[in-house]
């Protein structure tokens, strides 16, 4: 075991998210423009190489891995790599193997993952209206993702809803959606919208519903309880005493919680993003396919990045204004 990875700031980075490709079936609004430009295929890393640089972070002590993308479900053959991965939840080097999706393919993929080690899965779903489905993710079907929900249960995966909170959108639904939740027996995670990736005419402050007014309306209706418990992410946790289920929020403008970060993030052409919310990051597919035989130079080129790691991100729409833009679309870091 090698020296583990601590920023300048103090925190242990134990947590890699992964993008294993930049393609969607979906085009969230919040998340693609209509007419993405995709990465051609030779950019990407290979599954082979994904391993590789995931089994050098492992190495170099990281413990939860999280899969993302775009939709990484949909590149060609992931559940070889996820086998692969398997690999160090047995020998307990990774505490977590686990996976975002938007739930479209989940019908075909459950019980493999299941097979594959990973227990809890984190689903995106911002309605459950048929209609608004369809207009928010643009290509989307609700039924397609209702039948993959069915699936991971049914497979035993533990489910969290993530939904990002969008004033005029989904705010009608804040009850509706916390007791069907309940009554599935999922956790849900609210998530405030982030200014990621130059959305054309798109109205992110608009947008903007604050997790403190979410609180406060779902006040009005149950009793909530915090929790002090984290499950390695930057999501707080209140239970809801009425319906016992735990509902998160991940407030990144209207409180920030990167004194607490714990993660970096790849991208699936070997871009290491020290922060969601800043430019800077470190090619490792370099070191990499220069130095196939030997993980030194990879080490280096990490150890180097981490210690650049940022305090954290600058996103702010106080002013009415929005500050710490990113010209990155979320699709490109996965989340
Ligand atoms: P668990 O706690 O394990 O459930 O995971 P998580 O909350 O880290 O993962 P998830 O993929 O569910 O994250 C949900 C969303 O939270 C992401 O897609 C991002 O939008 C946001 N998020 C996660 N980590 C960060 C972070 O470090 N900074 C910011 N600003 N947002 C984050
Ligand atoms: N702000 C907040 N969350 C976003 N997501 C995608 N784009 C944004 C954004 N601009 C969420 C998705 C999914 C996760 C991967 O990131 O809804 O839950
Ligand atoms: Fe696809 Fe997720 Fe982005 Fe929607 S938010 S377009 S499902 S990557």
């Amino acid at each position: 075991m090698t020296v583990p990875l601590i920023d300048p700031f103090e925190r242990a980075i134990t947590y890699l998210r992964v993008s294993v490709t930049d393609r969607c079936d979906f085009r969230c609004v919040y998340c693609m423009a209509e007419n993405m430009q995709f990465l051609p295929k030779k950019e990407l890393l290979t599954l082979e190489e994904l391993d590789r640089l995931c089994s050098t972070f492992v190495g170099m002590g990281v413990q939860k891995l999280r899969i993302t993308g775009g939709e990484p479900l949909v590149r060609r053959d992931i559940m070889t790599f996820f086998n692969g991965m398997s690999r160090y939840l047995d020998s307990g080097a990774l505490k977590e193997l686990t996976l975002t999706t938007n739930g479209s393919q989940l019908e075909r993929f459950a019980d493999d993952l299941y097979a594959a080690g990973m227990r809890r899965i984190n689903v995106s779903l911002d309605t459950l209206d048929e209609d608004k489905f369809a207009r928010v993710t643009r290509w989307g079907r609700l039924p397609q993702v209702l039948r993959g929900l069915d699936a991971a249960q049914r497979a035993g995966l533990r489910v969290k809803i993530n939904a990002v909170a969008l004033k005029g959108f989904n705010e009608d639904e804040l009850f509706t959606m916390t007791e069907w939740c309940a009554s599935r027996d999922m956790d849900l995670t609210w998530i405030e919208v982030m200014p990621m990736g130059d959305m054309g005419e798109t109205d992110r402050i608009g947008q903007y519903w604050s997790l403190e007014d979410v609180r406060t309306a779902l006040e009005t209706k149950y009793q909530l309880t915090d929790l002090a418990e984290r499950s390695g992410g930057p999501a707080r946790y209140v239970r809801i005493e009425e319906t016992g289920q735990k509902i998160g929020f991940i407030t990144p403008l209207s409180h920030n919680f990167c004194e607490s970060c714990n993660r970096v993030r790849l991208t699936c052409t070997g871009e290491l993003y020290m922060c969601l919310g800043q430019e800077d990051m470190a090619d490792l597919r370099a070191p990499l396919r220069e130095h196939p035989g030997d993980t030194q130079h990879l080490e280096t080129a990490i150890r180097r990045a981490i210690e650049r790691k940022p305090k954290g991100h600058d996103f702010d729409y106080s002013r009415q204004t929005i500050s710490g833009q990113m010209s990155r679309h979320m699709s490109h870091t996965g989340g």
